[in-house]
């Protein structure tokens, strides 16, 4: 089969890494007989100094006419100072949008082979953590009204949700829970906020239709203490835009470092947008040491859910797996080991050997 993937590749190590994930595609295209094509289009920074908008109407296009959509990271330090409507996070926001790419799913797992690598302790509560995180990803604060008062002394942002907006989420938390260990958690902050009562409400509604999954609440904040004190507890979290971010970037420092952690945003398409959860680490970018794993995963990611291709996605899976226990690894999850870090592409490298 012949896929059209649009890369947006970014800013900062988003190049890199998108190249090596496309290196690893072209890998797999090779032993299952499959053809990738990949169409380069700008987004972020990187459009905003070509174009002078983060996400450029070409790019909407091109995204829309593709297959699927790779996206490395943006960002940086360059474009800091730009009013909030120019920034590169902008055209992020605006791409899932336009793609309608509700559902973000961020799987966060200890590989045993990193378990030293966990900041939390071993014997208390690094073991057995194997969750995922069902964001809510085009609504909630983000996209709520907001401003400024004339003299500029106050500004507002407003969490707004609808039970439709609820609905769709939930829906797609309960039926990965279906596949996995059955349990939902969903979070939020019912003890307070309206739109978190409508929430908890809503989710309870959707859980009804689902009784073989078990559904519990958790207010925000206590969640933010279990993920620390007892991360095993979860299976499939359910949240809003605001919490899911927040709480992903924890979920995933309990398994050693951000740089493994892939994601894909999902709507009512097959197609969806892949990218690391991560960020565009421009203090790295161009020294070669950027962690390629979480855009490789994000590419089986992308042949799971975008193109039903399961053995494929599970054979970078499985080579990842194998490369992190033969010992390999990239700076950021050094630890206490005293090998020699690889490079990005010594990494890629490593994988693409590992898929023979
Ligand atoms: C993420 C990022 C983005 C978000 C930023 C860059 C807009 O932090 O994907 O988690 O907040 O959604
Ligand atoms: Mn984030």
């Amino acid at each position: 089969m012949n896929y059209n993937i649009a890369l947006l590749r970014g800013d900062g190590i988003g190049p890199e890494i998108v190249d090596s994930a496309c290196r690893v595609l072209d890998k797999i295209g090779e032993k299952y007989g499959h053809k990738f094509n990949y169409t380069p289009y700008l987004m972020g920074g990187c459009a905003i100094d070509a174009t002078g908008v983060p996400l450029p109407q070409e790019t909407i296009d091109g995204c829309l006419a593709s297959d699927s959509v790779l996206l490395g990271a943006v960002g940086g330090p360059k474009w800091d100072t730009l009013p909030g409507h120019l920034r590169p996070e902008k055209g992020l926001l605006g791409i899932r949008a336009a793609l309608g790419l509700y559902t973000n799913i961020r799987p966060a797992k200890l590989y045993a082979s990193l378990s030293a690598e966990s900041p939390l302790r071993a014997d208390i509560s690094a073991r057995g953590i194997d969750l995922v995180m069902f964001r809510e990803l085009i609504g909630g604060i983000y996209f709520g009204e907001r401003g400024r008062s004339e003299d500029g002394l106050t500004a507002y942002d407003t969490e707004k949700y609808s039970t439709y907006e609820i609905e769709r989420i939930a829906h797609a938390a309960f039926k990965a829970a279906r596949l996995r260990r059955k349990k939902v958690t969903s979070i939020d902050k019912a003890n307070v906020l309206e739109s978190s009562r409508l929430w908890r409400e809503t989710v309870h509604k959707v859980a009804a239709e689902y009784p073989d999954v078990t559904c519990e609440d958790m207010l925000v904040d206590n969640a933010a203490m279990q993920l620390v004190k007892n991360p095993a507890q979860f299976d499939v979290i359910v949240t809003s835009n605001i919490f899911g971010d927040i709480l992903s970037d924890e979920a995933s420092q309990i398994t050693g470092s951000i740089g493994l952690l892939p994601s894909a945003s999902i709507g009512d398409s097959t197609r969806g947008l892949y990218e690391p959860i991560h960020g565009s680490a421009p203090d790295i970018a161009g020294t070669g040491k950027a962690n390629p794993i979480a855009t490789i995963l994000s590419a089986a990611m992308m042949l799971r859910y975008a193109f039903a291709l399961e053995t494929e996605a599970r054979a970078i899976e499985k080579a990842v797996d194998d490369v992190l226990a033969a010992g390999h690894r990239t700076g950021d999850i050094l630890g206490a080991s005293t090998v020699t870090p690889l490079s990005c592409v010594e990494m890629t490298d490593k994988i693409i050997e590992a898929i023979c």
